[in-house]
């Protein structure tokens, strides 16, 4: 929160705009998703000037309906408000996440192919120990910004693995991928955005040429040699599908291993839990999630009229469901305005739900707990030493940045060092 931030209860629902990234940046919304949940659970998001108006849901089993119902909406208008406003996405039909029906699930296949809990182990390794590299550098160092020098070097690696990219061109396409999908800065424009997309789709075109003269054990190599509806994949499915994976899996898992840090520097009686083995990583891993919230929402349009809760929807209506809020519905999650890492049960809804569950959630779940392990062997604990600025963006929320200072546990240092040989 800064200054300029009004107080939450003040919001007008009629006139408050989560279109614009301005309201996350400038406003604690916490108090305002309780009264939609409560009051206008079905709630329409005026129109400006500039763009059409669209609904708002904020509960967890209204949200959860929506996943679940691929009758009546649809995700080939896109699936974030920034392509469903626009009316469409480009990769509509060709990219998982914005392909439905029968070509959707032969997709979604194949790339669990890679991406399913059976093939990642490798892969898990290879998380595990770049992440006890980074953390002992860090703690050696003592002072670092956790966001630029640990979270944005664990997801891209881990995706570039995945996708068989040489080293040498990693930090180019991490540098492009923050610039397409959200704003550090107030002053990055959409052109700039937009530059970065093609940036990045120009350079999958050429991986995946090179695959296709000489194909490896890599994930662009499984996408070549596949048939979806009787036909192989494109090279321009592949390219966007690798797009995808990138824009997905990058910073969705970053800034809930930055939001995770954050977090546990502010609530010292949950890192204790967690530095004495008080509480499963996967419980924690799931509160850590929830209490992210990463991607803010996620949407769809409606292809028919329909209802929800009694409230009319008409045909080509933008529906958007806001993770934010129903992570923090007090009708599914006891005492949700509480970090809890021995949270159970935890429905946090982080990952969506549904036939488009993201497809990714092994692999970040894998990243998120991988994080959690090495904090707990390898420091006594963490203090943040400097302001933390939010990004500006209103589908994903977190910090560009987070300076901290890790205190290390010798003796787990030592420990881990002869076991990690
Ligand atoms: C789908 C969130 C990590 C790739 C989704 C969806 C959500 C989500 C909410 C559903 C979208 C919809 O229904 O329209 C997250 C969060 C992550 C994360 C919060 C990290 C904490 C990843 C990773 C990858 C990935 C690591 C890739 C390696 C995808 C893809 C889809 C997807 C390809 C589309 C799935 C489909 O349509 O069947 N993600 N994701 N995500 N995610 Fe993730």
């Amino acid at each position: 929160m800064n200054s300029t931030e009004a107080a939450a209860d003040t919001l007008d629902p009629d006139t408050i705009d989560l279109a614009d990234p301005a309201t996350f940046a400038d406003h604690d919304l916490s108090e305002f998703w309780r009264m939609l949940r409560d009051t206008r659970p079905v709630h329409w998001n005026q129109a400006t000037r500039h763009r059409r108006g669209f609904w708002v849901l904020t509960r967890h089993d209204d949200i959860m309906a929506v996943y679940r119902d691929d009758t009546n909406f649809t995700s080939e208008r896109g699936n974030v408000l920034v392509t469903l406003l626009e009316g469409g996405d480009v990769g509509a039909g060709r990219m998982l996440a914005v392909t439905d029906g029968p070509r959707h699930e032969q997709l979604r296949k194949i790339m669990l192919k890679s991406l399913g809990p059976r093939t990642l182990g490798p892969v898990a390794a290879a998380v595990r120990a770049n992440t006890r590299h980074l953390i002992r550098e860090a703690v050696a160092r003592g002072d670092c910004d956790f966001a630029l020098d640990i979270a944005s070097r664990i997801p891209m690696t881990t995706i570039s693995n995945l996708l068989g990219v040489p080293e040498s061109d990693r930090d180019f396409l991490l540098a492009q991928t923050k610039a397409a999908l959200s704003a550090d800065d107030a002053d990055a424009d959409e052109v700039e955005s937009a530059m970065a997309r093609n940036e990045i789709l120009l350079y999958f075109q050429d991986l995946v040429e090179q695959r296709r003269k000489a194909p490896g054990e890599d994930l662009i190599s499984v996408l070549v040699d596949s048939v979806v509806a009787g036909e192989p994949l494109s090279d321009e499915d592949i390219v966007l599908n690798c797009y995808s994976l990138i824009i997905g899996g990058d910073e969705t898992s970053r800034l809930s291993m930055i939001d995770s840090v954050y977090t546990l520097a502010a609530h010292p009686e949950q890192w204790r839990l967690l530095k004495n083995g008080e509480c499963a990583i996967d419980t924690a891993v799931d509160e850590v999630l929830r209490w992210a919230s990463p991607s803010m929402h996620f949407g769809r349009t409606a292809v028919r009229d329909t209802e929800i809760r009694g409230v009319r929807i008409g045909v080509n209506d933008i529906v958007t469901l806001w993770h934010a809020a129903a992570n923090r519905d007090e009708r599914v999650f006891d005492r949700p305005q509480v970090f809890d890492l021995r949270r159970t049960p935890n429905r946090q809804i982080s990952f969506g739900y549904g036939p488009h569950y993201c497809v990714g959630s092994y692999l970040a779940k894998i990243e998120i707990s991988e994080l959690l392990m090495a904090l707990r062997d390898l420091t006594t604990g963490f203090e943040r030493i400097g302001d933390a600025p939010r990004i500006r963006s209103n589908l994903l929320t977190g910090f560009s940045s987070l300076p901290v200072r890790f205190f290390p546990d010798h003796a787990g240092l030592s420990r881990h060092d002869s076991a990690e040989r």
